[in-house]
């Protein structure tokens, strides 16, 4: 498409969690650090909440890149399926055989392994993302299943990763047990206007060749921080229309007016008369 207008390997912004994009603006430096205390202290629950779109995957991804070899980690996504099934992925996700058993074998083919895994020094992880739509009774199986632990450690890490409803389900008074058992829980933060600034530059960077890159002006980031309120994976839907329609209007610098373009773009509805019909782009 653009990338050679502009001198891209790849494209800067698509809305892949690609760890390899990871800006560290302070509240994604915090989560990773949060996440990999409550891993490596081995605190049993971690949980990690933050706006659609904030980068929760991304950090996630970018903390099992960095640790991989030194735990085993189970990812599970698929959240609204009864305990068993959530209980079977978990499971093959261990690598474990369970076709065929019953809820109480798989427990305790992973309680075996779990020991396995402790006394070869492993720590293990159990990641959900998209937790916010666990249930009530799931999340209480869950909270038994980290009851498995010697007397001085928990023998399976579980991250809990979803929007803040899901701070909204442990504060159920029902919950209280599980919440209990959190230790702090962090939320990560929309960007700031700085933010959006160093953000927008460093996917740049990282997806450049190091010429031609296009030039946001400062007009143009107070725009995209007013549509995006912070939120990265709206500042790349945003950026990347904005860079298409640079590219459509040969020009590397994108200042306000690219970006009010590009917000009216994507804002046009279906069916609405194409005032860019026959320009170059509305062929990809
Ligand atoms: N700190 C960051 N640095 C670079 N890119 C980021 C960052 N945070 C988010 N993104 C980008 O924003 C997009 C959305 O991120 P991600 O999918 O991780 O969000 P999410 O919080 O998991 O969203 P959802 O609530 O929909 O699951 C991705 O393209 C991701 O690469
Ligand atoms: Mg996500």
């Amino acid at each position: 498409m653009y990338e050679d207008f502009y001198g891209f390997k790849e494209l800067p912004f698509n809305v892949t969690p690609d760890p390899k994009f990871l800006y560290r603006s302070t509240g994604h430096k915090e989560a990773l650090a949060y996440i990999t205390y409550g891993v490596f202290q081995r605190k049993g629950f971690i949980c990690l909440t933050g706006e659609v779109g904030v980068g929760k995957t991304t950090i996630i991804n970018a903390f099992i890149d960095l640790f991989q070899p030194s735990l085993d980690v189970s990812f599970v996504y698929s959240t609204r399926f009864p305990f068993d099934q959530l209980l079977y992925l978990i499971c093959e996700d261990f690598g474990l055989e369970v076709e065929g058993l019953n809820k109480a074998q798989m427990l305790s083919r992973l309680s075996r392994f779990l020991i396995e895994q402790y006394n070869k020094n492993r720590n293990t992880v159990l990641i959900i993302d998209e937790a916010h739509n666990l249930s009530p009774e799931v999340l209480e199986e869950l909270r038994m299943l980290s009851n498995l632990e010697t007397r001085s450690m928990k023998l399976l890490q579980i991250m809990l990763v979803g929007q803040p409803e899901l701070e909204d389900i442990l504060d159920l008074k029902e919950m209280r047990q599980l919440k209990q058992r959190i230790p702090g829980l962090y939320r990560i933060s929309i960007l700031n206007r700085n933010d959006v600034a160093r953000y927008i530059d460093y996917r740049i960077k990282v997806a450049g060749r190091g010429n031609g890159v296009p030039r946001f002006t400062d007009g143009s980031i107070e725009e995209i921080y007013h549509y995006s309120h912070g939120i990265p994976r709206l500042i790349n839907v945003l950026c990347d229309r904005a860079l298409l329609v640079g590219y459509v209007s040969n020009t590397r610098n994108i200042d306000g007016t690219v970006i009010r373009e590009s917000i009216r773009d994507l804002e046009k509805k279906p069916g609405m008369e194409d005032r860019r019909a026959g320009r170059k782009y509305n062929n990809y």
